[in-house]
């Protein structure tokens, strides 16, 4: 396994990594990846360690990804769902993380609907004087970081399967579409695709990619551009990431219709013509068929990464708790 040094405790987001923290994170997962390859797939890494899940937001694939990766690494994993427990009389949501703690948790991966809460927690657990790590699974509309990490682990697979790492996507040209206003995903990615001399593309119809966006791209070694447009953003891309529309957090009438929508930002093969030869198409999932994506490109091989992104998912999140989980037995 990786002999890199790792000094962070809690991963809440991607705006402070630095470069030589992606590459140990995709080298790690490198390591797991080839792990996960093996007909005995368990190592014993994190053996008595204990880590709990506490997703207060609906999820399948992070929460699933992040219990089978502590599996992997042999820890014991405590499974929270809010609707069976007690903070449906009333407990706050930091007297339930410290219950965890006093059963000795040694990390926490948190989900939640508000931006900060992950945070709290892990500001919290400091002032406490505690070791625990927290990890969060998304938050708000704020970060996914796990998620970032792995869509930049698939990404740099592609380009190199054998030692992916951060540079190899220097020059190279990644278009995200769709609904970024209310993305989380979006957000992380924005900070780990910037994070070298490359060109990142948001489209987006305005309601869903207002301006102040391109303020995210101020003193970042990549360029950040914003395109209302779809083709402008589409054209000479080597891959193009398409969201979710965030039906559950619009507040307001964004859109004129799910038709129209798909007529002028859904991603199809079509549309894929005027990119590079080889374009690759990723999504975080869960998909809205026909809405943001066709139905025929999500399930084409040729094109698609959303599979790989899943598969992706258990590696990088081995990864992330063994850097820290390791770190913290030092
Ligand atoms: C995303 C999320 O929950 O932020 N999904 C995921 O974790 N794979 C994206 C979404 O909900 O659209």
């Amino acid at each position: 396994m990786t002999t890199t040094t790792w000094n962070r405790r809690h991963i809440l987001s991607l705006a402070d990594f630095t470069p030589d923290e992606y590459d140990t994170v995709l080298q790690t997962a490198t390591s797991f990846w080839e792990v996960l390859g093996r007909r005995t797939k368990k190592v014993p890494a994190l053996q008595g360690q204990v880590i709990a899940n506490l997703f207060f937001e609906p999820s399948t694939r992070t929460r699933n990804s992040f219990e089978l990766a502590a599996k992997r690494l042999s820890a014991d994993t405590l499974n929270f769902a809010p609707g069976t427990s007690s903070l449906t009389k009333g407990e706050t949501i930091l007297d339930t993380a410290k219950t965890y703690l006093a059963m000795g948790t040694d990390m926490m991966v948190i989900r939640h609907r508000e931006a900060g809460v992950p945070l709290a927690i892990a500001a919290e657990m400091d002032r406490l004087g505690t070791a625990v790590a927290i990890l969060n699974a998304g938050d708000g509309q704020h970060e996914h970081p796990s998620q970032g990490l792995l869509d930049l682990f698939t990404i740099c697979r592609i380009l190199d399967p054998e030692k992916p790492r951060i540079d190899l996507l220097r020059g190279k040209k990644i278009a995200i579409v769709g609904d970024i206003l209310h993305s989380r995903v979006a957000r992380s990615n924005i900070w780990s695709l910037t994070a070298t001399d490359m060109e990142l593309h948001l489209a987006g119809p305005p309601t869903l990619l207002p301006k102040p966006f391109e303020t995210l791209g101020r003193d970042r070694p990549g360029k950040l551009v914003l395109h209302w447009n779809l083709q402008e953003a589409l054209a000479d891309a080597d891959f193009v990431m398409t969201l979710r529309l965030q039906k559950e957090r619009m507040t307001a009438h964004l859109l004129p219709s799910l038709r129209e929508y798909h007529q002028q930002y859904g991603i199809t093969s079509d549309r894929l013509k005027s990119c590079r030869p080889g374009v690759k198409v990723l999504h975080p999932g869960p998909v809205n068929r026909g809405v943001e994506i066709s139905s025929e490109l999500m399930d084409n091989p040729d094109f698609s990464l959303i599979s790989q992104q899943v598969t992706s998912g258990i590696a990088v999140r081995m990864a992330l708790l063994y850097l820290i989980g390791v770190g913290r037995g030092r």
